[in-house]
Formats: C-alpha cells, structure tokens, sequence
C-alpha cells in the first residue's frame, strides 16, 4: 500500500511515499529558510506564498523519486491540523485537487501524530518501538509529553505553559544575534562554552509533566544587556516595508557568548530530559522516544541516553533520523497509513484547523 504525503503546516514544503506504515520510498523537503531567515522567524503569509510555488515541483520529485506513477497510490495523506492556516490551506487544498483529480482517498492527518509516527519509519534498525511509550514532542511550535498506550491510543501528559521548546531556542538565539533558526545556532555556539558557567533558571513547576521557558528568556535578556551597546538609528524605509526585517542587536566583544549559549540550551535540555524521564517511569513505559526538531540536538539526545542509562536502565531510547524529526512529509506518510487501515477517510471539505491537541490530557 503507498501513500502519497504532504505537509506545509510551517515553513517546510514537503511531499513523501510511503509503503506500507514502515518504508518510506522517497522523501523531499523544501526548506523555506532563506525566505524567512531576515525577519528572525517564521513570516506566516510568505510561509504560504513560499508553499504555493513549491508544493507542485516538490510533490512531483516525490512521486520521480519513488519511481511510482499515480496508479500505484492508494491514498492522499495531508496535515490539515495544528499549524498556520494559511500554510496548511495551500498543502490541503492541493492535496483535495490531486485526490479529486486521480480519484483517491484523501486523509486529513494531525501532524503531531505525524511526528510520533517518525518512530515506526525502518531506518533497518532493531524494529518497532516497543509500547507503552513515552515520546517528548519537541519542535518550534510543540512541547508535549504523550503517552502512546497502543497505535493510535495517546494521552497527553504534559506540555508547555508558554513557549515551545523550539521556540524558546529560536528566542534564545535570537537575543543573543546568532541568526535563524536558534536550535542549530545555539548548539553550535555551545560547542566552546561551559554549560556551567552561568547559571540559568530552570522551571521544574512541582511535580507537573509541564514546561516554562519563558522564565529563561527573560533571564538571558537579563544576562545579555550589561554587554549592550547602543542600537543604530534607523532612518527611512523601514515603513514602506511590508514586513520590517529584524534589527541585530550590537554586543562588546568581551561577552561570553560560548558560555551563555551552553548554559542556556542546557537549562532547556535538563528540563526536557528529566521530565521525560520521570513520565516514563511514572506510566513504566517500555521505550522513551524524542520527535520534533528539537530532538536534532546533539545535547539533548546525550544527556537523555546518560539520564535514561543511569535511572532507567534497559529502557529503549529512540531518537529518528535528522531528516525525519525536523517536518517532514515521509512522517505524515506512515501516518497516513495507520488512517488508511483505520478506514479513517477524509471528505473534500477537510477544512484546517490551527490549534488543536492531539488527545485528551490525562488525569
Ligand atoms: O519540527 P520542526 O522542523 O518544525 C516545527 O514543527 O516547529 O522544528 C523546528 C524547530 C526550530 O525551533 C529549530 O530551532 C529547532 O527545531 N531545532 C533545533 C535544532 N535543530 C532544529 N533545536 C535545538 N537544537 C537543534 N540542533
Ligand atoms: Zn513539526
């Protein structure tokens, strides 16, 4: 069975086939970086322009790089929901013309259910992912705790209370002048600091499965203004711009930018990690995995593997492969497939929706 799959929730243009739930057998991503990199974050009305001239170039290479012709498509699979609506409307409502114009299924996915749905690709290692499982959801616009009981059965078990952890890497790094996107950017920073040189908050908020960072980026505002200097006037032009880029901030030379960095992706990391962990043990899952863009970072995913070696040992971490935790369509794909044995259709007027949880919070 092959799914045709695609995702413009945000600022990727991606289209994927996927065989039957594991094997994916093409994945293309149209990264809109560039497009956004000059205003310090995702713009949503270029994010939809940006995916209406890419979406039909991308899903094409997709189905060459498959080697599959329209025949050999079962399904049409696409995130409708959470994500900006106008990005989401153009991979919905491309994915409504190609399903009414070779007459297939189409399927409306969730794309966190995308991105947990990351951990069942075969990447030819040691299997499915054994459940119960305990997955932190870790992207620029998701901080999420869930609990996968059985396919399709999740529960969520905590979140963020105010930014995404994502999000506060891309604050982070924005603050601190080191470009978009901030997760990279940071780690990279971070490579020649010492992650305990300044110390920064950590927001443990008791014993809830929930996440703050907001509290952190206020601290490292803090951090950074003694170091200041004062911003270049601007004169003209700014108002007749439709979007007005972002103004770098201008530091001394002697702040220590490896050091605030490291201290604070790993205030981040910490929280994340220990959370995870006490979840994990908490609901005695069998696996621990990490999904989203944020589990690209090279901190998190070593001090996970220490934590859960030294609390949990014998637990199975699973992390996927860079190019299927950042958004991708080959994820929607495999989820798509799990709709699809589902009988989980959807109707032509799938509509998008912009917020909306994967599952009920648990008790
Ligand atoms: O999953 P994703 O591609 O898109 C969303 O659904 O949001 O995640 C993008 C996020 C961005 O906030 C980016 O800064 C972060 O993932 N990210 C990282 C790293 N690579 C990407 N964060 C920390 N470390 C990284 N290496
Ligand atoms: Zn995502």
């Amino acid at each position: 069975m092959n799914i045709l799959a695609i995702e413009t929730s945000c600022d990727e243009t991606a289209a994927a086939v996927v065989r039957d739930g594991r094997e994916v057998r093409s994945n293309v991503v149209w990264s809109q970086i560039a497009v956004h990199q000059p205003f310090g974050g995702v713009v949503p009305e270029l994010a939809a322009r940006a995916h209406i001239e890419a979406i039909i170039p991308v899903t094409r290479t997709a189905m060459e790089q498959a080697g599959t012709d329209w025949d050999e498509i079962d399904a049409i699979a696409v995130t409708n929901r959470p994500g900006l609506s106008g990005a989401l409307l153009v991979g919905v409502n491309f994915a409504k013309a190609a399903a009414l114009a070779r007459r297939k299924p189409l399927i409306g996915v969730h794309h966190i259910e995308g991105h947990l749905a990351a951990l069942w690709i075969d990447e030819g290692d040691s299997g499915e992912i054994a459940l119960p499982a305990t997955v932190l959801v870790v992207s620029g616009g998701h901080t999420e705790l869930i609990q996968i009981d059985s396919p399709g059965s999740y529960r969520v078990l905590g979140g963020t209370i105010d930014d995404a952890a994502g999000e506060a890497f891309d604050k982070g790094a924005r603050l601190l002048e080191l470009g978009y996107p901030g997760g990279p950017a940071i780690q990279k920073a971070s490579e020649r600091g010492d992650e305990r040189a300044i110390p920064f908050p950590r927001a443990w908020l008791d014993d809830a499965l929930d996440f703050s960072f907001s509290g952190l980026k206020t601290a490292l505002l803090r951090l950074t203004k003694p170091y200041e200097l004062p911003a270049e006037p601007i004169f003209g032009g700014a108002k007749e711009q439709a979007f007005v880029p972002h103004i770098a901030r201008q530091f001394q030379a002697d702040m220590p930018v490896a050091d605030l960095a490291a201290g604070f992706q790993f205030a981040i990391v910490d929280v994340l990690v220990e959370k995870t962990i006490q979840a994990a043990q908490r609901h005695q899952s069998r696996s621990i995995g990490i999904v989203g863009g944020v589990a690209a970072n090279r901190r998190l995913r070593d001090r996970l593997l220490e934590r859960a070696g030294d609390v949990l040992p014998g637990i199975d971490v699973r992390i996927p492969a860079f190019r299927y935790c950042t958004d991708n369509a080959a994820m929607i794909g495999v989820a798509g497939c799990w709709a699809f044995a589902r009988g989980a259709f959807s109707d032509l007027d799938l509509d998008v929706i912009s917020r909306e949880p994967l599952a009920e919070r648990a008790g």
